[in-house]
């Protein structure tokens, strides 16, 4: 097991009806005028967003709203509460919805304290200061509730790209699986995959000795694996949803990754896929995945043929582990099918003739001039274009 930090501060206020805390909580957390920042009305609909007001103003707290958060979040808007929150006097910003929502009000957090374009925490600055964020989630998915990080696309190009630093790690977030009743089921599907991605990122190591975390990570996919077929049947399963919002958040805050390396390999190849086609990030992880682990699979045979015996119920051949390892694989790709999700391009609305312009940004977009990705196998443009290949 490798050194490692872990610092992880937020606080979750788990369960039914909980989202009547945030008042308080804003309170508690040092704030006196809030933005409140939602999507694209989900929660305006369910009468969400008006509970959240009633809750501040309990606390008589002041507050100003800015809706619109389109899934892939846009640089645009973050533009917009920047300057909204500066007009206003605003010190506490509160996302009222999913990892979009919450991955703009990082943004416009740690835009508003900074003096430059806030754009370039996008471009690899370390987000070092920002006010405040809290979350009142709707979506178990993208993890954003109890993570470092936030995505952004940026409009001038449609450039996808991520920005970290614990300063946007949310002060608190509010998990009530209940508002997650009201998801369509392939958007709940689009979340558990992403969440399945999250764990694999991190499962595919080249760490040794990293089994207390393998373990962690295991029994998080086999959750995923009993609950997400209960929630399939019935979108207002209360317990089913339950396991998979917290499984959601244990997934992404990092203590499951810590004391090994990652990969993110799944993840830097979707990123491209739902920038340039606005699927949902989920959706682009089910057919990623699966091309990815093949691709990469002889790098490390028995770790594929590990996760395949242990959480996807598989024989293992001793004397052809790579035929184990295959079948893990075909497993998991199964599974994203049997709950909706797409198997390949034509499915997810992508295009044979972009291949080569997604792995060139994929592997230079960033200003990578080393122009590699992957943290399990370094991955040059030809071997992303092969990936790319393999989803067709
Ligand atoms: O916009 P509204 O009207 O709210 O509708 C949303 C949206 O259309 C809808 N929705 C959310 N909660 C609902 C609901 N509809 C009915 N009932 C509810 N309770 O669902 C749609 C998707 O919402 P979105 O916020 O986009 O989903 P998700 O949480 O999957 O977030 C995806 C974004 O997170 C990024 C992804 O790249 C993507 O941009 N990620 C962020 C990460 C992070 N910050 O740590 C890590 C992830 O790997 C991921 O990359
Ligand atoms: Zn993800």
């Amino acid at each position: 097991m490798e050194n490692f930090n872990f610092y992880s501060p937020t606080y979750f206020a788990f369960g039914k009806g909980r989202e009547a805390d945030c008042g308080k909580l804003v309170k508690q957390f040092g704030g006196s005028k809030v933005l409140i920042h939602y999507g694209g009305g989900s929660v305006v609909r369910s009468g969400l967003l008006d509970q959240v007001k009633e809750s501040l103003k309990q606390e008589q707290l002041d507050f100003v709203e800015l809706g619109g958060v389109k899934p892939n979040p846009r640089s645009g808007l973050v533009y917009e509460g920047i300057e909204l929150c500066k007009k206003e006097g605003v010190d506490f910003v509160l996302a009222v919805g999913g990892g979009s929502t919450i991955d703009s009000s990082k943004a416009i957090a740690a835009g508003v304290v900074y003096d430059g374009d806030f754009w370039d925490f996008y471009q690899g600055k370390w987000i070092e200061e920002a006010l405040p964020v809290g979350t009142v989630l709707t979506i178990a998915a993208a993890g954003s509730e109890g993570s470092p990080d936030s995505v952004i696309t940026n409009e001038d190009g449609m450039i996808k790209r991520g920005a970290s630093g614990d300063a946007i790690r949310p002060k608190f977030s509010v998990l009530n699986p209940e508002l997650t009743e009201t998801l369509p089921a392939y958007q709940t599907a689009c979340g558990i995959t992403d969440i399945i991605a999250h764990l694999y990122e991190r499962y595919l190591t080249n760490s040794k000795d990293v089994e207390v975390t393998d373990r962690l990570i295991e029994s998080l996919i086999l959750t995923m694996k009993t609950e997400a077929p209960k929630v399939m049947e019935n979108l207002q399963d209360y317990e089913a949803r339950a396991n998979i919002m917290w499984a959601g958040m244990v997934a992404h805050n990092n203590i499951v990754g810590v004391g090994r390396s990652q990969d993110w390999t799944s993840h830097q190849i979707e990123h491209e896929l739902s920038a340039l086609y606005d699927c949902a990030h989920g959706a682009g992880l089910a057919v990623t995945m699966p091309a990815v682990f093949t691709y990469n699979m002889n790098h490390d045979v028995m770790r594929f043929s590990q996760i395949a015996v242990r959480v996807w119920g598989c024989q293992m051949d001793f004397a052809h582990p790579e035929v184990t390892a295959k079948e893990g694989i075909k497993a998991l790709q199964n599974f994203l099918c049997s709950i909706g999700m797409p198997k390949n391009f034509e499915e997810l609305g992508a295009k044979e003739e972009d291949i080569e312009k997604l792995a060139y940004t994929c592997c230079y977009g960033k200003g990578n001039e080393g122009g590699r990705i992957g943290g399990f196998v370094p991955l040059e443009q030809k071997d992303v274009e092969e990936i790319y290949r393999l989803m067709l």
